[in-house]
């Protein structure tokens, strides 16, 4: 039973490693990698398949950057052949990127069953171009894999039958769990002089924050007061470094000189940061569901989460983009009473594992 399984973006490698591995158990399933270049520099994508040990993708289709319509166009094109050519069983999808929703609706349209990990999660934000890659590849799909409870429900009210949709726990969070250990070996604090618990982390790379230079702006507001008591790391995303770049906001980030810029962390060196920060700022949908597993404070500088488990169960705040609120909440984080001790039910380290399962069974 060939299965065609699909990478594109930063956040799917994580979440494809534990399956590529689990695979491993059921001779029946035969996985095949496709990654469609999405993502392409060395440390957006080639650093997490060395650190993640996943296999070398079977073909990289080298798609690259665009518009949405392009981009996601180019995907389609490119990957039509490869579903023709392998004639695959299923095609399995991750996450909520253009290459998701590209490569789902490719193998639908070819008759080809279509397999979601990570369903049903809503932000209720149609803004959001994650938002409709999440509804439209929900609704093409055939087996849907949720990560929490919340995405069972959203699915069940938008008429997907129960018999397809499966609570599994989370991918990502399988790899965290399994490189915990493994990251501590990095000497990313030392090689920083980052203080443990003494320092802040923070990402920013949603259209909604560093597209919009008033939004943005109001976002350095916050940042400055914060690293004027606590130094900020913030490993910057390509999008945002290149609006930086084109922005008079790129010469107040340098005259803050808490905040310090550096290059997209490899997913060791990024999991120690957050490991040992006293609070995670960041506009990432996984980020918020790996601090909730190590217990650490996470600000989400969103109006809204499509991950609410981890409002509920785990260390997140969804505080929006307003600098006052930030600076509340911020102080709340630093001031608090200490992690809560609870993780989201099946956040175990066996999801992959569930997922095969239920592939050999069902495929
Ligand atoms: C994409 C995903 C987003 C995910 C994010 C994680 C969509 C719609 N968005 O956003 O959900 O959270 O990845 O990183 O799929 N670039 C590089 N090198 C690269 C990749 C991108 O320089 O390896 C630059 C290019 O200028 C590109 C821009 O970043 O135009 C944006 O890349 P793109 O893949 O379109 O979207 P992301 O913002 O990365």
């Amino acid at each position: 039973m060939k299965i065609i399984n699909v990478v594109g973006a930063r956040p799917n490698f994580m979440k494809i490693a534990p399956l590529m591995e689990a695979y491993r158990d059921f001779p029946r399933l035969q996985p095949l990698l496709v990654h469609t270049g999405q993502h392409y520099d060395e440390r957006m994508s080639d650093l997490f398949f060395h650190q993640l040990g996943i296999p070398e993708p079977d073909l990289n289709l080298e798609v690259g950057s665009g518009s949405h319509a392009a981009q996601t166009a180019e995907i389609m094109k490119a990957f039509e052949p490869v579903v023709l050519r392998h004639k695959p069983r299923a095609v399995l999808v991750v996450g909520d990127v253009n290459s998701t929703i590209a490569c789902g609706l490719v193998a639908v349209k070819l008759g080809v069953r279509l397999v979601h990990v990570e369903a049903g999660l809503r932000s209720g934000d149609r803004t959001m171009p994650e938002e409709i890659n999440r509804l439209l590849t929900d609704a093409l799909s055939d087996l849907l894999f949720c990560t929490e409870s919340v995405g069972v429900d959203n699915l069940r009210r938008e008429g997907v039958g129960a018999e397809r949709i499966f609570l599994v726990g989370n991918v990502m969070i399988d790899t965290l769990l399994k490189n915990k250990a493994k990251a501590e070996a990095s000497t990313i604090l030392e090689d920083l002089g980052l203080p443990p618990g003494g320092y802040a982390v923070m990402t920013l790379h949603r259209p909604s924050n560093v597209d919009d230079t008033g939004v943005f702006g109001r976002l350095l507001d916050a940042v400055e007061a914060i690293q004027r008591e606590m130094p900020i790391i913030f490993p910057i995303h390509p999008r945002t470094r290149n609006n930086l770049s084109r922005s008079p906001l790129g010469a107040r980030v340098e005259g803050m000189a808490g905040l310090r810029l550096i290059d997209p962390a490899g997913y060791l060196d990024f999991l120690k940061l957050m490991a040992h920060a006293r609070v995670v700022l960041t506009d990432s949908g996984g980020i918020q569901e790996e601090t909730t597993i190590l217990q650490v404070p996470c600000l989400t500088l969103r109006e809204n989460t499509e991950r609410p488990v981890t409002v509920e169960m785990g260390t997140n705040q969804v505080v929006g983009t307003d600098p006052t609120k930030i600076l509340a909440a911020y102080r709340r984080a630093v001031g608090g009473r200490g992690p809560s001790g609870r993780t989201p039910p099946l956040w175990d380290g066996q999801a992959a594992r569930r997922i095969a399962a239920i592939l050999d069974e069902k495929l």
